[in-house]
Parts: structure tokens; sequence; C-alpha cells
């Protein structure tokens, strides 16, 4: 939000059928190829299991509807093509529909590695995966409701806690430290660095803190939260109307002390 986007979305045919050249086809191919290799050990099993159900084309770039298709099979999940970007109430209120935006333009490749825009990629590959699982899929449309519980005064801090799990989220598992949020599984960079580099914050999960955090969109995080488990971001989405209030008021006391 913010800046000038360098793409421009995709529009559907006549025939609802978003048409992709072949170069955007090969880098569909290059993103999906090399990222299933970088993931293994590094992404939860969920997401991994979520790749398989989705069961993404590797020669060319998926279609809207097909991902849909698959994603109510699977989680009774829906995807919406839209705009690179849309406005924070249209973003919340079709994940309260139970529907995540999908953006359909296709990075360039020059742009392989990251980029700070969410393109097709990011949001198949990174999020849709992963909503295949129904109790995680439950978990996002429980930041729609509260938004649209709670109103406007509360988009910040729902987008920083958004960004810092859904986006960017690290989990312990039984086998170590593994990634599960959808920006770092569809950045082959991010991938290894929110990992291995040795200059990251990796701090304990806490909403507080989250809320009175701000965030970039357009570098590598400096910072990540770590969930003990990944049930506890089901629990945390089930009580988002009731105990977000509470964690801005504490973490609004904690900023004026
Ligand atoms: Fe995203």
């Amino acid at each position: 939000m913010g800046f000038e986007s360098a793409y421009e979305s995709k529009v559907a045919n006549d025939e609802g059928r978003f048409l992709y050249t072949a170069e955007e086809d090969a880098v569909w191919r290059d993103l999906i190829e090399r990222q299933d290799a970088r993931l293994r050990g590094r992404a939860i099993p969920e997401v991994i299991d979520g790749l398989a159900r989705l069961a993404l084309p590797r020669h060319r770039v998926p279609q809207v509807r097909e991902v849909e298709a698959r994603l109510r099979a699977e989680a009774d999940f829906g995807v919406e093509a839209v705009p690179a970007m849309i406005s924070e109430e249209a973003f919340f209120d079709l994940l309260a529909s139970r529907r995540f935006p999908v953006a359909t333009f296709v990075r360039k490749r020059e742009e392989l590695d990251y980029l700070k825009e969410p393109d097709i990629f990011h949001e198949v590959y990174g999020h849709c995966a992963l909503l295949t699982n129904q109790r995680y899929a439950d978990a996002v449309q429980q930041f729609g409701l509260a938004a649209q519980q709670l109103g406007r005064d509360y988009f910040a801090p729902l987008y920083r806690l958004f960004w810092f799990t859904v986006e960017f989220g690290l989990t312990r598992t039984r086998d170590g430290l593994r990634i599960y949020g959808a920006g770092i599984t569809s950045s082959a960079e991010e991938t290894v660095y929110c990992l291995e580099a040795s200059d990251v914050d990796r701090r304990p999960f806490d909403p507080v803190e989250i809320c009175a955090t701000d965030y970039r969109i357009d570098v590598l995080q400096p910072r990540y939260y770590v969930l003990d488990r990944l049930e506890d971001l089901f629990a945390l989405s089930a009580s988002l109307t009731e105990s977000l209030p509470r964690w801005c008021d504490r973490a609004a006391a904690q900023t004026a002390a």
C-alpha cells in the first residue's frame, strides 16, 4: 500500500481465462522447481502437504478457477482475482467471506528472488497451499471477521498481526524451527535467510508487542516472531475480536511508560 505498482494485474478473457505468455509460464516453472526443493526441511509439514493437495501445474501458470476448485474441495475456501493492491476494507471483507485475494500477474525474471508486491506465485504457492488446511483457513477468516466487528481503528494492528503470522511467521516444531508464512514460502531468498542468517532477530511470539511493531514490505525482514506451535495461531485468531482491543491498550500503555 502507498506505492506505485510496476505491474498490472491480468484481466480474464470472455471465457474467464487469464492468458499468460510463454515467458511467464517459464518463470512459473522456474519458481516452483526451485522453491519445492528449498522448502523441504524448512517449511512446516502442513505447507508441504498443502502443496501436494493443491497439485499445481508445473509448466504453466495456474488458472484462478482451478485453484478455487481445489481450495473449495479441501477447506471450503475460495479465491478472488484482484488488482495488485486493494483497499484494507476490501481485503478484510474477502477474508471474512472465506475468499483470498489473488493478484493474477507473474513477477518478472529480474525479480525472481524477491518482490514487494504479491504476484500469483506468492498468492497461490504461498498462501493457498496452507489454506487447504481447514483450521488454518478458519484462522485466516477470523482476521476478516475481527476487522468487520472492530472497525477501521483496528485495521493497523490487525495488519501487523497478519504480517507477523500469515505472511512472515515462523514456528517451532518437533524437528526444529520451521516456516509457515507465505511471504517466506514464496521467496527463495528469504526461505534460507529467515532460518540461517545470524543477524536476524527471532523473537518469542508476543501479540502485544506486535500490535506496536511497524514493518517494511520492501526488504528481507529484520525480525520474525516465533510461535511455540502452529496451534497457537488457531487459538489467537479464535479470540481476536475479544483480545485485540486489550492487546492494543496494553501496547499503548507500554509505549507511554
Ligand atoms: Fe501475502
